[in-house]
């Protein structure tokens, strides 16, 4: 399956991206991840990117649309793949159409007030960027990643007004592709539930997966 997921910042992309990737078998190609790891190993694309994404602002599209192109082109997506992240523009989801066939586009819907609760209580760990939340999605031991033992921070475009920015610049720049890829017949809506659960059986029953 190659599977495009959209939403807010904070709508839980990443999130139900990781249950799809363990359940599918197939690798999670998230650009804001691949950018933060750019970043924390300062190479040139971090350098580059780094004053963008503290701000919340998108990074350039032909940038990020040569970076999924080169990410695609690896062993490892040969069998399928989930984009979480891109596109987010709508150059970005024609140059996509231009070298990959996806099979679908989900969207996760969740209201403006919710994203901000969920940003406010999001720690992502700082070796594999595993998402938590403090209340609803909490670590098994407080400030320690389930899956590696890395430590738990909170990430630097989680502030208040770095979200209302990321928030502005979803509704103007990304919405339109949720419109791009409904158009194309391949799009897929599900509201975000309260209960992370919740959504995942959303997500789950519209793509035909048993959980
Ligand atoms: P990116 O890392 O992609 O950030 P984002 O889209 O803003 O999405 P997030 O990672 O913030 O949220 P998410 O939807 O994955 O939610 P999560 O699962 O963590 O991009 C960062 C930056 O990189 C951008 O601002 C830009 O600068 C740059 N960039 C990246 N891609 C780009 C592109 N294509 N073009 C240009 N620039 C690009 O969940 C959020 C929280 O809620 C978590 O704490 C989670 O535990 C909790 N939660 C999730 N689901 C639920 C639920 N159902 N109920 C309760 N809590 C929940």
């Amino acid at each position: 399956m190659k599977l495009v997921i959209l939403g807010a910042p904070g709508a839980g992309k990443g999130t139900q991206a990781g249950l799809l990737a363990d359940r599918l078998g197939i690798p999670t190609i998230s650009t804001g991840n691949l950018l933060r790891a750019a970043m924390q190993q300062g190479t040139d694309l971090g350098k580059q990117v780094k004053e963008a994404m503290d701000a919340g602002k998108l990074v350039s599209d032909e940038l990020i649309i040569q970076l999924v192109k080169e990410r695609l082109g690896q062993e490892d997506c040969k069998d399928g793949y989930l984009l979480d992240g891109f596109p987010r523009t709508l150059a970005q989801a024609k140059a996509l159409s231009g070298f990959a066939k996806i099979d679908g586009a989900l969207s996760i819907e969740v209201s403006d007030s919710e994203i901000e609760h969920r940003m406010e209580g999001r720690r992502i760990c700082s070796k594999c960027q595993a998402t938590y939340h403090v209340e609803d999605n909490p670590p098994k031991v407080e400030g320690i990643c389930d899956k590696c033992g890395g430590q738990l921070v909170i990430r630097k475009d989680d502030t208040h007004d770095v979200v209302e920015n990321r928030l502005h610049i979803y509704h103007e720049e990304t919405e339109p592709v949720k419109e791009y890829y409904r158009q194309e017949g391949l799009l897929l809506a599900v509201r975000g539930q309260k209960k992370l659960a919740d959504t995942t059986q959303l997500v789950f029953d519209a793509l035909g997966i048993s959980l």
